[in-house]
């Protein structure tokens, strides 16, 4: 008489022929029929855990391939690989293009720390990163915090010890038979990982390796849009500053131009009663504003040729006392029609490699902004000191100060701000945004200390010799 269990198996195995596992099988292992059927019980559990497995890796696969940038690919599968390897942290690093330093591009963790972040980068040579790359077999750490002890130079062990961590699984990535990078898995467990979780990740590895690789391209290509954003945005900015430029150079000029017109044709009317005096006086005006005229001119020519990258510093040494007392002296004189004293408070001896025209006029901005923006009869301190390998000027006076606000803008074209010339004179906004540049040139620094209210201190530092 036939077992009519074995048409009940018959029947099993039929199903799971057909990719059904969830058979009922009537299980008695009493006798050898019972245990085959409880073996075959087991198969189709086997069968279904594989099915279920597989399905996440072609998941994991289909989230990888619609992955663009890298970040994106790696955020994706974060979660993803939960089920089939323990961690509470991943970490993904790349080796550079020479093969010489890995570095951390990538870290997700449920830990609230992350110490090895983003840009930690160390080199490979050495390494225990190395010994991967050449067995190109992942490496199992079950005991961080012991492995840390027997090599405390491991800096990044160290990293990822403090986040918590305290078992590891290192996983190399190779395309084309050259490695990229790692992919680290940790837990909060010691003793997580075990060959099994290293089976798993071989069956991704080849499909993840390629995968980053593409991804790595994806975000090379994105970096690079990023900077031909970068460049469009700056010739946009040009473009502005032009019509900006136009829009000033109108404007600015138009009103001396037009008195100067009418002045002009007041002289020439000869029937126009005009005693010498009042003769002088006009033509003395016509002087005046040219001289504007030709002051401005010059600032919109100098801040062309900064923009265009045309600026050429002619460097000599300059015995620093002599030419700061000559400026100091010839501001003074100038700010006599103000009241206002203009005193070179200290200066210590010792040379420097600049341009003299451009310091110049990087001391007289400073000096005659100072002596502008402050009330007449104020005083204006010049400071001239050897500081850390090179020289501070420091212009210090007894104006409005700078506002919070202001301060953004005080260093740009055409920043005319709140404070506003206390003698009549003309403020076209480019003195500190020339300035600024003409430091920079020198490889210096420019900046300015102030309390509102209480007067402003506007400093440059240059190195005593020039950057090469
Ligand atoms: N020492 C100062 N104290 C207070 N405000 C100042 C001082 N120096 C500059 N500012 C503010 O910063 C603005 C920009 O100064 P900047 O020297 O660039 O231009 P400007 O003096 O207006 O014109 P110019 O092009 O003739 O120098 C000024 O309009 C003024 O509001
Ligand atoms: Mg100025």
């Amino acid at each position: 008489m036939t077992d009519e269990r074995i048409a009940r198996y018959i029947e099993a195995a039929e199903h799971l022929r057909q990719g059904i596992y969830d058979v009922e099988i009537p299980v008695a292992p009493t006798d050898d029929v019972g245990r085959l059927g409880e073996a075959l019980q087991a198969l189709a559990h086997e069968l279904d855990r594989r099915r279920a497995e597989l399905q996440k890796l072609d998941q994991i696969t289909a989230r990888i391939n619609a992955g663009l940038l890298l970040d994106d690919i790696l955020d994706n599968v974060y979660e993803d690989f939960r089920s089939l390897i323990p961690y509470n942290r991943i970490g993904f690093s790349l080796i550079d293009e020479t093969g010489g330093t890995v570095t951390a591009r990538w870290a997700r963790s449920d830990q609230p720390e992350i110490h090895l972040t983003r840009g930690y980068s160390a080199p490979l040579a050495g390494s225990s990163l190395q010994q991967i790359i050449e067995t190109g077999e992942p490496r199992i750490i079950n005991d961080l915090v012991a492995y840390l002890q027997a090599k405390p130079q491991s800096e990044s062990t160290r990293l990822i010890v403090a986040e918590g961590m305290r078992s590891s699984l290192t996983c190399p990535l190779i395309v084309n038979g050259y490695p990229v990078g790692f992919m680290f898995f940790s837990s909060i467990h010691a003793g997580a990982y075990s060959e099994v979780h290293v089976d798993i990740f071989k069956r991704i590895a080849r499909q993840l390796s390629v995968i980053v690789d593409k991804g790595y391209l994806v975000s090379e290509l994105a970096s690079r849009q990023a900077a031909i954003e970068a460049k469009n945005q700056e010739l946009q900015r040009l473009n502005e500053l032009k019509n900006s430029f136009l829009g000033m150079a109108a404007h600015d000029l138009r009103n001396p131009l037009s008195s100067i017109q009418l002045i002009a044709s007041v002289l020439r009317d000869r029937t126009f009663p005009l005693s010498e005096e009042e003769r002088t006086s006009l033509l003395d005006d016509i002087v005046k504003q040219t001289q504007h005229m030709v002051a401005l001119l010059d600032d919109l020519l100098d801040v062309s040729r900064i923009e265009a990258g045309k600026l050429e510093l002619r460097y000599s040494t300059l015995n620093v006392a002599d030419f700061a007392r000559q400026i100091v002296e010839r501001q003074a004189q100038l700010a006599t029609s103000k009241g206002t004293v203009v005193t070179l408070r200290r200066v210590d001896e010792g040379t420097l490699v600049a341009d003299p025209t451009r310091l110049r006029q990087i001391l007289d901005n400073l000096i005659s902004n100072a002596v502008k923006y402050s009330p007449p009869g104020s005083t204006v301190w010049v400071d001239v000191c050897v500081e850390r390998g090179g020289w501070r000027f420091a212009v210090q006076d007894q104006g409005p100060g700078i506002t919070p606000e202001d301060r953004d803008r005080l260093f740009t074209e055409f920043g005319r701000l709140s404070a506003r010339p206390t003698g009549g004179e003309k403020s076209f906004g480019l003195g500190l945004a020339i300035t600024r540049r003409m430091v920079e040139a020198h490889g210096g620094l420019i900046d300015v200390d102030s309390t509102p209210g209480q007067g402003a201190t506007f400093w440059v530092w240059l190195p005593a010799q020039p950057p090469t």
